[in-house]
């Protein structure tokens, strides 16, 4: 299947590791221009240099930014417009919020997860709009399974992340007079370093080892494995590509069967 990516230009969020990385490496790899951005410059020029020695042929940039700073988001719609000309696809991606329940979080801890998972979705969106609009465009938000069936112990991620895919279906239908396609992927128990760290978590509270609580996952997931960030980046890159020219407004989960829900 042709993906029609060679040469197109694309802006990859929170991509210095984990999923954005792996998103970001398929898309250089099928020949795209991939603006990676997150905060920490050292592990981007580290994932610079892997994606162009893996040989896509295209140019690969990086841009030092928090997404929950507005100016950095502005600096980084400017330095890849600069840069790139132009902006085909953008992948909206950041830090999980902290775990937690209801009691146990602050207005602080509602606030920051706000501005970190959705307001710089928003912002972001805006910001490659002007470019968007002259010639089309695909943009894929990364969500969670929450947007499905809600995560016990992660009440912010199951507040906002909804909120984002709510927001994604309305903007299918905004935008689709510009040829902007739109939709939300949602990976469950994909192995990275975010899910390492809420096993852990898991292990601490319940008492048990880190393998015990993988080991209760893996029972859940019907395929019984985590899954590889290669794996999920597959279908994020498809949507994204010209292969896809029908799907907009959609939630697709890659989660090897773990979600019940329809
Ligand atoms: N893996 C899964 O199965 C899974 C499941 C459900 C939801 N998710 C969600 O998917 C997203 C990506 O997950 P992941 O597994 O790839 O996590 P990860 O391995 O922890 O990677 C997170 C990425 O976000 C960047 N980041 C964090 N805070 C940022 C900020 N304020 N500004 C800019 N970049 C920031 C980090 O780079 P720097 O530290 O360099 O900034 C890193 O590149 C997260 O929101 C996570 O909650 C993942």
């Amino acid at each position: 299947m042709d993906m029609g990516l060679q040469g197109k230009k694309a802006l990859v969020l929170a991509s210095s590791q984990g999923l954005g990385k792996a998103v970001a490496a398929q898309l250089a790899a099928e020949g795209a221009d991939v603006m990676l951005a997150s905060r920490n410059e050292e592990k981007l020029m580290a994932v610079k240099e892997e994606l162009l020695a893996a040989g896509g042929g295209g140019r690969v940039e990086f841009c030092v930014t928090d997404v929950t700073r507005k100016e950095d988001i502005e600096a980084l719609i400017r330095k890849t417009g600069e840069l790139f000309g132009q902006i085909d696809i953008l992948v909206n991606n950041s830090g999980g919020p902290p775990s937690g329940t209801f009691e146990s979080l602050t207005d602080e801890d509602w606030e920051h997860a706000f501005e970190l998972n959705v307001l710089s979705y928003v912002r972001v969106i805006r910001g490659v709009l002007p470019y968007m609009k002259e010639s089309g465009g695909h943009i894929v938000n990364i969500a969670s399974t929450s947007v499905k069936q809600p995560i016990p112990g992660l009440i912010l991620s199951n507040t906002f992340r909804t909120g984002v895919f709510g927001m994604a279906k309305t903007l299918s239908q905004e935008l689709a007079p510009y040829g902007i396609l739109i939709n939300t992927v949602s990976p469950g128990r994909i192995g990275t370093d975010r899910i390492r760290d809420l096993d852990a978590a898991r292990a601490e509270q319940n008492g048990i080892s880190i393998e015990e609580v993988g080991e209760q996952f893996r029972k859940e997931i019907p395929l019984g494995r985590y899954g590889q960030p290669e794996e999920f980046a597959k279908a994020v890159v498809f949507l994204l590509s010209g292969a896809n020219t029908y799907i907009t407004g959609a939630s697709l989960v890659v989660d090897g069967g773990m979600v019940r829900a329809l």
